[in-house]
């Protein structure tokens, strides 16, 4: 239909529009504004400038920005899950989504809102790129939500899904150990995430090579068990078989650089040469070294993606799409540096919100290749561009519908999409967001000013060779920085790292601005100035502050419920996965018979869980994991400094609190 409209169209001498471009949609975890090649380009001439530089390999991305334009003012959230919802369903993040919470939490009086993540009644980009003829196809991390079937990959309108509902789980083993995912959940940390849908296919995975961690110890360069190897694999061979005559929806959502910090020894060896071939010495951090080798490998990944796309002659016709989903996360273990700007994940600084981000791809005009765009943009942004570039309506009707009844009942009602469609204003060289730009309920952006009010945890400026010794010791003599208070959680309640709150505060280098710190982003992107106190500044900074008052009259953040042990039931059913577990019964395809002995073993678990999670058990549980937790914390070490380096020397897995 589409192409016959479009042969009707040209035949009567309408200027040609282009056809809907396939889109390679690629979305980094935890990524740092320093950890990409491009932005060491102008480092200064410094010993350890220089240093950084020769660290950072990331040729593929280099080059798919020189033919490309790179994205230089490109907002999301401070944190993950509200950003992939904020993707997903093209409301800014303080409209759909502000909060990570536990996928297994579900508030019984509210049945729209009530779960983590994406509303239940909000319409997907897959689902609008799907009407508009996509075929359409996800791979990796969601942490979207899960909680109903509407809540899944599948629900959202993909085809087909391979990858896992969490925040993080372990490249090995697929499970959900505390130090991947950071919270002791209501299923004990026992469940795996690795799930999948298809035509005929939906639940966890199953293959025992996707399961295995067995190739951990491989020296091979690509070990087929590694996570991100599964992941490639499944994108290659979406490319492979893909039937050019529908256009391509293809989601690549990375676990990279996302901890916990694990990647194929050979790739340490990779970087480590590179390292030396650029003229660096060698790493003096390993957390940095795995970092840049997990980079690496993201980058390579990248790589083969573009080429299968060439080889299947697909390139020209296809948008690339490229972001971070956050800024990189600058406390121990995150080993993400943001250099030379401020701040980290966590924060409303530019290390924390202005992501790594680009567009690629023969669909991009010619004219704009090698360019760089500066109009704002927010990741919200691309659900508007996406439905425009396929010839589909932005307006969400599902969540219109849903409003009605949930005013009835008096519960949060659900906001329209409010995506600013960019494609025209990139190919333009224009500013499509002049407008304040809410970006959490902390922080409004008004080009050029930035308000940032309240705490902020990592308000730090780190070096260019980051983490590194100084590091290392700073955190054994409990100097920081630790991760953010408040997302490190038991049961979903929040775990403290030190004592006190003025001790959590000192050791994950807290600031708190109060009323605000104004900065101009544009003059100082750095952030290094703080405007406020300066009376030239006064009218802007009132002006500022009473918007940003006026925008969180808006913000949509319902109540999520508590941790479900309900949602340890099904994933105990599930092979012990991960998956929806409301009004989910013709969700799940059957699985393999189950052995008697395994039934006991299900059954024993199941009870445990249960006595676990009763309020009367659990508070005295909490209590006492949060003692063990605070005194784990305070002797986290992760990191190790590595002066001289030991010729393959390779880190351990981080001995934290391993539930
Ligand atoms: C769907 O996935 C299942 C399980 O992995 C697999 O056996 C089946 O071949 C897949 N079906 C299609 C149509 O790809
Ligand atoms: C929300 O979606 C669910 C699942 O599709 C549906 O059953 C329910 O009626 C919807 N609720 C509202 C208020 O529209
Ligand atoms: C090493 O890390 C510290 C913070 O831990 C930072 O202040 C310093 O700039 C870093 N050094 C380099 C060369 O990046
Ligand atoms: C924290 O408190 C515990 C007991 O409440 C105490 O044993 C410990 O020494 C304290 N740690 C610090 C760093 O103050």
């Amino acid at each position: 239909m589409a192409s016959l409209a479009l042969a009707l169209i040209s035949t009567l001498g309408f200027p040609a529009l282009a056809a809907k471009p396939h889109v390679l949609f690629i979305l980094a975890d935890d990524y740092g504004w320093g950890n990409m090649g491009v932005h060491r380009r102008d480092a200064g001439a410094s010993p350890e400038e220089q240093q950084g530089r020769a660290e950072v390999h990331t040729p593929n991305i280099d080059a798919l920005i020189d033919n490309g334009v790179l994205l230089d003012r490109h907002y999301t959230y401070k944190i993950c899950s509200p950003t992939r919802s904020s993707i997903q369903s093209g409301r800014l993040a303080v409209h759909v989504n502000p909060i990570n919470s536990a996928v297994t939490s579900q508030n019984y009086e509210d049945p729209v809102s009530g779960y983590a993540g994406i509303p239940r009644n909000m319409t997907g980009i897959a689902e609008k790129l799907r009407d508009a003829g996509y075929k359409t196809h996800l791979v990796g991390k969601w942490d979207a939500g899960m909680a109903t079937p509407e809540h899944s990959p599948k629900g959202r309108g993909y085809d087909t899904w391979y990858g896992y509902y969490q925040h993080a789980n372990d490249y090995w083993r697929k499970s959900t150990v505390f130090f991947a995912t950071g919270e002791v959940d209501a299923c004990l940390n026992r469940m795996k995430d690795l799930s999948m849908h298809n035509a005929t296919y939906s639940g966890p995975v199953r293959d025992a090579v996707s399961l295995s961690a067995g190739c951990q110890e491989d020296e091979e360069s690509d070990p087929g068990c590694y996570e991100e190897h599964l992941f490639k694999e499944r994108v290659l061979q979406i490319i492979q078989e893909h039937d050019v005559k529908s256009p391509l929806f293809l989601f690549y959502s990375f676990h990279l650089i996302h901890t916990p910090l694990q990647v194929p020894k050979a790739w340490l060896h990779k970087i480590d040469a590179l390292v030396k071939a650029a003229g660096g010495k060698p790493f003096d951090d390993d957390n940095r070294r795995l970092y840049a080798a997990m980079t690496l490998y993201m980058d390579s990944a990248i790589g083969e993606a573009v080429d299968a796309l060439k080889k299947k002659g697909m390139y020209d016709d296809t948008l690339i799409i490229f972001t971070s989903d956050n800024g990189g996360p600058i406390y121990e273990p995150g080993a993400a540096s943001n250099h030379p700007l401020r701040g980290s994940k966590y924060n409303d600084w530019e290390g924390g919100v202005r992501t790594n981000a680009w567009i690629s791809g023969g669909f991009v005009p010619e004219a704009r290749r090698g360019k760089k765009f500066e109009g704002i943009i927010n990741v919200a942004d691309w659900y508007g561009t996406l439905t425009e570039l396929a010839g589909v309506e932005m307006k969400d009707h599902k969540s219109e519908a849903a409003n009605g009844w949930l005013k009835e009942k008096g519960l949060p009602l659900l906001h329209p999409v409010d995506s600013v469609p960019q494609w025209e204003n990139i190919i333009n060289d224009k500013n499509g967001r002049a407008d304040p730009m809410h970006l959490s309920s902390k922080a409004v952006l008004m080009w050029p000013y930035k308000l940032v009010t309240g705490k902020q945890p990592l308000s730090a400026w780190v070096g260019p060779n980051y983490p590194n010794c100084s590091t290392v010791k700073s955190i054994d003599e409990h100097n920081g920085p630790l991760p953010a208070p408040d997302d490190v959680k038991i049961f979903g309640e929040p775990m403290p790292l030190a004592n006190t709150s003025a001790e959590v505060d000192r050791q994950t280098w807290t600031i708190d601005c109060g009323e605000g710190c104004l900065v101009n982003v544009r003059d100082d992107p750095t952030e290094h100035t703080n405007l406020a106190s300066d009376p030239k500044y006064t009218s802007i900074l009132l002006k500022m502050q009473e918007t940003l008052k006026e925008l969180n009259k808006d913000l949509f953040n319902p109540d999520r419920g508590i941790d479900r042990v309900e949602a340890c039931d099904v994933a105990i059913e599930q092979d012990r996965t991960f998956g929806p577990f409301v009004a989910a019964d013709h969700f799940y395809s059957p699985g393999p018979e189950k052995s008697y002995s395994l039934q006991v073993e299900d059954a024993i678990l199941r009870a445990t869980l249960h006595t676990l999670n009763n309020e009367k058990v659990k508070k005295p549980l909490v209590e006492t994991l949060k003692k063990v937790g605070t005194k784990a914390f305070q002797k986290l070490k992760s990191d190790k400094c590595l002066v001289p380096l030991h010729e393959g020397s390779e880190s351990e897995e981080p001995d934290l609190f391993t539930v």
